[in-house]
């Protein structure tokens, strides 16, 4: 794991448990907005699918308490949830318990990014996902090209991957097409105890065109900004921060 990644993994250890509390509202927009972007997001789903002996599965990765699977599950045959944070998979599979969906939705600690990907994670059930998903991660990724690269190689011939990030802020760092903003630009001051963990300050449409188009997904792209935004409180101050959805398939 690089140093990056390990400040990724204390500081979403230590944050877990008031994650879901801290972030309320947030959480809310995000799922309701996932739900109703369902058929935005794929057209395949357990009660899309033609032959019911088919499965639609998911990988939800850097998946936190698993706000995006628990908004989908009720169309999705198996999904995956990774992280690198051992508390932040306690919590998905916490969550999995209570809404009794552990049959089918499961938690694992795991680095998918770095370049010592343990063995088990490099096949089945793994890979030939129908979904990737990475909801507000895709800033954290130190890397976040060689991110979608990787991801995508889980994602079978058709498949989706679905992102959700921050919109960029006028006046903040750009990035350069390929998803990171070199540190130059407006500081990233405003992300308080969370700045070490931040790669870069948002994505544009071109930039995930373009990322999407690198990691092989040259199908269907389509962004939107979701108009309701995320609020919450960071080190006693208020913020507010635009997201987007951005989807495309593998040819
Ligand atoms: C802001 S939270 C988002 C959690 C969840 N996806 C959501 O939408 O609520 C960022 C998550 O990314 C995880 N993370 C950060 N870097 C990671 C990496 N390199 N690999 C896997 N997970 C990572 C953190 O542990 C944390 O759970």
């Amino acid at each position: 794991m690089t140093d990056f990644t390990e400040a990724n993994r204390q500081y979403f250890d230590k944050m877990a448990t008031t994650y879901e509390e801290k972030f309320a509202q947030g959480v809310k927009v995000v799922a309701e907005q996932t739900s109703q972007h369902r058929l935005w997001i794929s057209d395949r789903w357990t009660d899309t699918i033609t032959n019911p002996d088919e499965k639609v599965r998911m990988l939800e990765y850097a998946c936190g308490p698993g706000v995006i699977s628990m908004a989908l599950a009720p169309f999705l045959s198996e999904i995956i949830g990774i992280d690198v944070a051992d508390k932040m998979v306690e919590a998905f599979n916490r969550n999995a318990a209570t809404l009794e969906l552990s049959d089918k939705m499961i938690g694992h600690v795991a680095d998918l990014l770095g370049d010592n990907v343990p063995g088990e994670f490099t096949k089945s059930p793994y890979v030939d996902m129908d979904i990737v998903a990475v909801s507000m991660a895709l800033h954290h990724f130190e890397h976040p090209d060689v991110a979608l690269q990787r991801l995508g190689q889980r994602v079978k011939s058709g498949g989706t991957l679905f992102i959700i990030d921050l919109v960029p802020q006028p006046g903040h760092a750009h990035d350069h097409g390929h998803g990171h903003d070199h540190g130059h630009g407006a500081s990233k001051h405003e992300f308080g105890d969370a700045a070490h963990t931040i790669s870069t300050q948002g994505f544009s449409e071109e930039t995930m065109r373009n990322l999407f188009q690198q990691a092989g997904f040259d199908v269907g792209f389509k962004y939107e900004a979701i108009s309701e935004p995320l609020v919450f409180k960071m080190d006693g101050k208020s913020h507010s921060k635009s997201i987007f959805f951005a989807r495309a398939q593998r040819a």
